[in-house]
């Protein structure tokens, strides 16, 4: 063979060794079920649609339990699995105990799925589903979500409990636990516009209001009227679980509203007000574009929402298809 020859042979092994390498998401396909169960979507869209009919804020917290699933092992629905006698549970670690909320959710929908489907559909790709179908029914984007995950055989008590970000963490920390995952600053900020949905507890959000960094202070980042204001919801000790609007504008509202509260200083984790805060010249500007401009954030969360969806999928034959989402079979 010539040399001219062996160049389109090297650069053949060299595209196709690249396409291998890529990231498990290009295995992903919107048509994985076509056949094999048509109806998922609609059937996991109907329970969407009683389960958020019944409680507003379900929509807020199948969203939750998507991010928590995917920041731990990959979107392989560890974080669905129950505690047994040789593993602990991702829902007994420290973010998600008497947190997370939706199990029971999931169940049903699981359940009609395998009424029609039976031993097809991940729990995975329902929770998946899930997730976009909460954003849509809370007043926001549609997207396409790519399926194919299968579901995992173990959870990590540790990983959720180093992984997922905390209430408290600063704008580096935040960064870096966000880059371990293999999403960029745009995906974090774009990402934490889910709290323009759902609610935190007061022991999440009280060192801010009184005893910010060990100071005997509030944090400065928290306008006064908003500090009252949450001061009313959340005591100095006690009432740990009361709760406040993640978004003080339009709670339910899936919006732009997030952005604006950040720039008026009423973020209300430290995490939130962080994204703009601290000041960060790469940052800051991508907080007020998504503040300024409702269809940025319409179209900017969609994508961020498929880079996350597609962190370490379990594709082909690893994992399984789970037939009860908390137990492996
Ligand atoms: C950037 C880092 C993040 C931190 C530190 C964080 C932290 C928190 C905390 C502490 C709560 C309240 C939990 C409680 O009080 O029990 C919460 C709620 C929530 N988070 Fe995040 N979160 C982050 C990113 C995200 C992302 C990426 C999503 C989804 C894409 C998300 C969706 C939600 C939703 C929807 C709620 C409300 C849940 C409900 O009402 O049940 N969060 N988050
Ligand atoms: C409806 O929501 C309430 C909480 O508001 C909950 O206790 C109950 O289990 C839910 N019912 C169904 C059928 O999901
Ligand atoms: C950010 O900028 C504001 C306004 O200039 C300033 O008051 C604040 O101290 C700065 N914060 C940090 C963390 O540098």
């Amino acid at each position: 063979m010539s040399p001219k020859m062996l160049i389109p042979l090297v650069l053949a092994v060299v595209l196709l060794s690249t396409g291998l390498m890529q990231s498990s998401h290009a295995q992903l396909s919107s048509s994985y079920y076509s056949s094999t169960c048509p109806s998922v979507q609609a059937i996991v869209r109907s329970g969407m649609q009683s389960a958020v009919q019944n409680e507003t804020r379900m929509a807020a917290s199948i969203l939750r339990l998507f991010f928590h699933d995917c920041f731990v092992q990959g979107c392989d629905a560890s974080v669905l699995l129950d505690a047994t006698s040789t593993m602990q549970s991702e829902k007994s670690a420290i973010p998600n105990a008497n947190s997370l909320r939706g199990f029971d959710v999931v169940d049903t929908i699981k359940a009609s799925v395998e009424s029609s489907c039976p031993g097809v559909v991940s729990c995975a790709d329902i929770l998946a589903l899930a997730a976009r179908d909460a954003v849509v029914l809370s007043g926001g984007p549609s997207w396409t979500v790519m399926l194919g995950r299968r579901d995992s055989l173990t959870a990590s008590y540790s990983d959720a409990n180093a992984n997922i970000p905390s209430p408290d963490d600063d704008i580096s920390t935040l960064t870096s636990k966000f880059q371990a995952q293999g999403l960029s600053t745009t995906d974090l900020v774009v990402l934490s516009g889910a709290h323009t949905i759902g609610q935190a507890r007061c022991v999440t959000f009280r060192d801010r209001l009184y005893n910010e960094d060990g100071s005997g202070e509030a944090d400065p980042t928290l306008s006064t009227t908003y500090l009252q204001q949450l001061q009313s919801i959340c005591p100095s000790s006690g009432s740990d679980d009361n709760l406040a609007p993640l978004d003080v504008q339009t709670a339910t509202k899936f919006d732009n509203a997030y952005y604006v509260n950040l720039l008026n200083e009423q973020g209300l984790l430290t995490s939130d007000q962080e994204l703009f805060s601290s000041n960060s010249s790469s940052i800051v500007p991508i907080v007020k574009k998504l503040a300024q401009s409702s269809s940025s954030f319409f179209s900017a969360f969609p994508t961020s929402m498929t880079s996350m969806g597609s962190i370490n999928v379990l594709t082909g034959t690893n994992g399984e298809v789970r037939l009860n989402c908390r137990t492996i079979n």
